[in-house]
Formats: C-alpha cells, sequence, structure tokens
C-alpha cells in the first residue's frame, strides 16, 4: 500500500463530516491528552501516560501499517467553517493474514467526541476498506470482542451490524469478566 489511505464519512446535522487516516507522529499530544480518560484506560489497551509512551503507541501502529497485518486509523472530526480537524478515536484492523478468512476489528473514542456516532460511523467505514481491499485475499468475516459489561461497545457492535455470535470466557487478568463475540460477514 503506496500512498496513505484515507477514508472520508460524511457529516450529518448533528455530527461533524469525520477524516480516518494512519496515526502520525503529529498526534502524540492529542493522543496522551484523550488517554487521561478513565473510560478509555479501563476499557482500551495499552494505557499511554506521556509523550514518550504516545510515540511508541503511534511507531507500534506505524509498523502495523508497513507490515500490512495491523492497520489502526486515527478518526478525526473536521470543524465546520475550518480546516482545523480534531482527534475524535481510533478504529483498527487487526489480526490481517493473507488467505486467512478472518480478522479482528477494534476502536475507541475520545471522551469529548462521544455519543454522536463516531465510533460506528468509523466502524462502517472500517469494515467496507476492510471487505473491499481483502476480499479478493481471503477475508471472509470480521470479529469484534468487548466485555459484556461495556454496553457501549455492544451498542456500536450492533448498530455496526456485527452480530452476537457468542460468550467468551473471563481470561483474567487482561479480561477478568466473560466477552461477547460479535461477526460481521462480507455479505451483511
Ligand atoms: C464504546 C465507545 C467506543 C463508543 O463510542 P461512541 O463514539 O460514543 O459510539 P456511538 O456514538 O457510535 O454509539 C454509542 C452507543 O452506545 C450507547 N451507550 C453509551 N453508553 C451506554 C451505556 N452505559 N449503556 C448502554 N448504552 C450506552 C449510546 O446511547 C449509543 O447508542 P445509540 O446511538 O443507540 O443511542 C466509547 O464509549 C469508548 O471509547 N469507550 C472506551 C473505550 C472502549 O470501550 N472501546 C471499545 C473496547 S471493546
Amino acid at each position: 500500500m503506496s500512498a496513505p489511505v484515507v477514508l472520508q464519512v460524511a457529516g450529518s446535522p448533528v455530527s461533524p463530516a469525520l477524516v480516518l487516516r494512519p496515526w502520525r507522529m503529529e498526534d502524540v499530544a492529542a493522543l496522551v491528552e484523550v488517554s487521561r480518560d478513565p473510560a478509555l484506560r479501563r476499557w482500551a489497551s495499552p494505557v499511554v501516560d506521556n509523550d514518550a509512551d504516545g510515540a511508541r503507541w503511534v511507531q507500534a501502529q506505524q509498523r502495523g501499517w508497513a507490515a500490512g497485518d495491523r492497520f489502526g486509523f486515527a478518526v478525526l472530526e473536521t470543524q465546520s467553517g475550518s480546516v482545523r480537524e480534531q482527534l475524535a478515536g481510533n478504529v483498527v484492523l487487526k489480526e490481517v493474514t493473507s488467505g486467512k478468512p478472518v480478522a479482528e476489528v477494534g476502536y475507541w473514542t475520545a471522551a469529548h467526541a462521544r455519543g454522536r456516532g463516531v465510533a460506528s460511523r468509523a466502524l462502517e467505514a472500517l469494515t467496507s476498506w476492510a471487505f473491499e481491499t481483502f476480499e479478493a485475499d481471503g477475508l471472509e468475516r470480521l470479529e469484534l470482542r468487548h466485555q459484556v459489561d461495556n454496553l457501549a461497545s455492544c451498542r456500536v457492535a450492533q448498530k455496526s451490524h456485527y452480530d452476537f455470535d457468542t460468550i467468551l470466557p473471563a481470561a483474567p487478568p487482561a479480561f477478568p469478566r466473560d466477552g461477547h463475540l460479535h461477526i460481521r460477514r462480507t455479505s451483511a
């Protein structure tokens, strides 16, 4: 993949347009800022505490793009009447292997941007891109995992047509409670 992938999501009367593009080092300060949020620290990993952590995290995303097995997108909200874009979240396609029928998605939304469809709209754009890009290489389904008590994440999965599939047993310490596996297939 030579040119950086940029995905556009149209806005609505209540929500600004979104731009999804690979993470850049210039995102580190905003990443550190949004990572102070307790919900993000609880549900998303890894924890980013400072600029050095943030730089390592962005570099890991960049290595994923270079290796072709993990595709992390910064989700930016455009500000109406301005060219400025503000970091609103993250969506990621991971565990991608040529010829393998399944890969996984993940996401988080910055606290200031929650509740206006950022995660679900960005996930829809990621899903379409993933199937368009990797279906010819054997990709048939995408998996989404969340802990049972993460109700907002379960709602994002439902809204994005990732159907509930099965209960995943707890796996402490990383996953102290049971989880849900949701699946979306190419035909959905
Ligand atoms: C889960 C998360 C990504 C949702 O982001 P978002 O941009 O607010 O998502 P959306 O606006 O697209 O949708 C959120 C939905 O969850 C619902 N919701 C929010 N909090 C909820 C709660 N406590 N219980 C039930 N539903 C809830 C909202 O009402 C909305 O549904 P609706 O559109 O039907 O009203 C965000 O809360 C987050 O980043 N959490 C911390 C990190 C995380 O959990 N990542 C996922 C790990 S699996």
